[in-house]
């Protein structure tokens, strides 16, 4: 199988760094460590309410790293225009809600009456990717409207495993691995992403479609504790051990 990339989300850098209002700790940075320290890309979300990502982060983040940046956006005309603006190697559409604490669930692409226009006008400049939860109807709706790319959201699953639920993670893993088997069949490269930590990572990386991992908020606790650089390392150890037993 080949090796998977593991992109990582630096939003809570940002997240930090607003607490205080000021410049540290600095996004930038954590890109580039990150970058130094393995990774194979940077995410970064630029919500409408800039809680932790701003606007000035995303042209300064895409001066420093030499890997590509994935930047998730909702699909609003703002963010589109934004996005065409900088031309990010990816863009990756989310659904946004103000009250959510983070992403909650996968975009309703079967239901859009905006994304089979606002495709093709990123995809001339990006690579588009769109969340979605392991929905066969969400799957064949992203392959419909021109997306290259399906991150799908890995949530339900790291969470059940999180709780010790053993017979909801094998559900959701089995979701996971049928839409993944699924896009692939329709051309889609697979992405998978949000609440993976080193207790979720391996039967994920073990999914023979998948390409790339987004990961940041469990990297980034647990970077508190023993840097970025080991976290990243370990998580890396984790999906490169898991994808050879597969
Ligand atoms: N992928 C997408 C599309 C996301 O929205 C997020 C969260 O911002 C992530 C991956 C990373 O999730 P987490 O921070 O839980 O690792």
């Amino acid at each position: 199988m080949h090796r998977l990339r593991l992109g990582v989300n630096i939003d809570h850098v940002a997240t930090l760094r607003n607490a205080r209002g000021g410049r540290d700790p600095d996004p930038v940075r954590a890109a580039l460590l990150a970058q130094s320290a393995g990774a194979d890309g940077i995410t970064a979300h630029l919500r409408e309410d800039r809680r932790h990502i701003r606007d000035a982060d995303i042209p300064a983040i895409m001066a420093a790293i030499r890997i590509p940046l994935n930047f998730e956006m909702a699909a609003t005309e703002e963010m589109r225009d934004l996005a065409v603006a900088y031309c990010p190697h990816a863009v990756c559409l989310v659904p946004e809600r103000r009250e959510e604490r983070t992403t909650e669930g996968g975009l309703d692409v079967a239901g859009s009456n905006v994304l089979a226009d606002m495709v093709p006008v990123l995809a001339r400049s990006s690579r588009v990717s769109l969340f979605i939860a392991a929905d066969p109807a969400q799957v064949e709706a992203s392959a419909s409207v021109g997306a290259q790319v399906v991150e799908l959201h890995t949530g339900a699953f790291c969470d059940a495993v999180a709780d010790g639920h053993e017979a909801e993670a094998a559900e959701e893993l089995e979701r996971l691995r049928a839409a993944a088997a699924q896009a692939h069949g329709l051309g889609l490269e697979v992405h998978l992403g949000h609440g993976i930590a080193f207790d979720s990572v391996a039967p994920l990386a073990a999914i023979p479609e998948a390409v790339e991992l987004n990961i940041g908020h469990f990297l980034m606790g647990e970077a508190l504790f023993v840097g970025l650089p080991a976290a990243l390392a370990e998580m890396r150890r984790r999906m490169d051990d898991a994808r050879r037993a597969a």
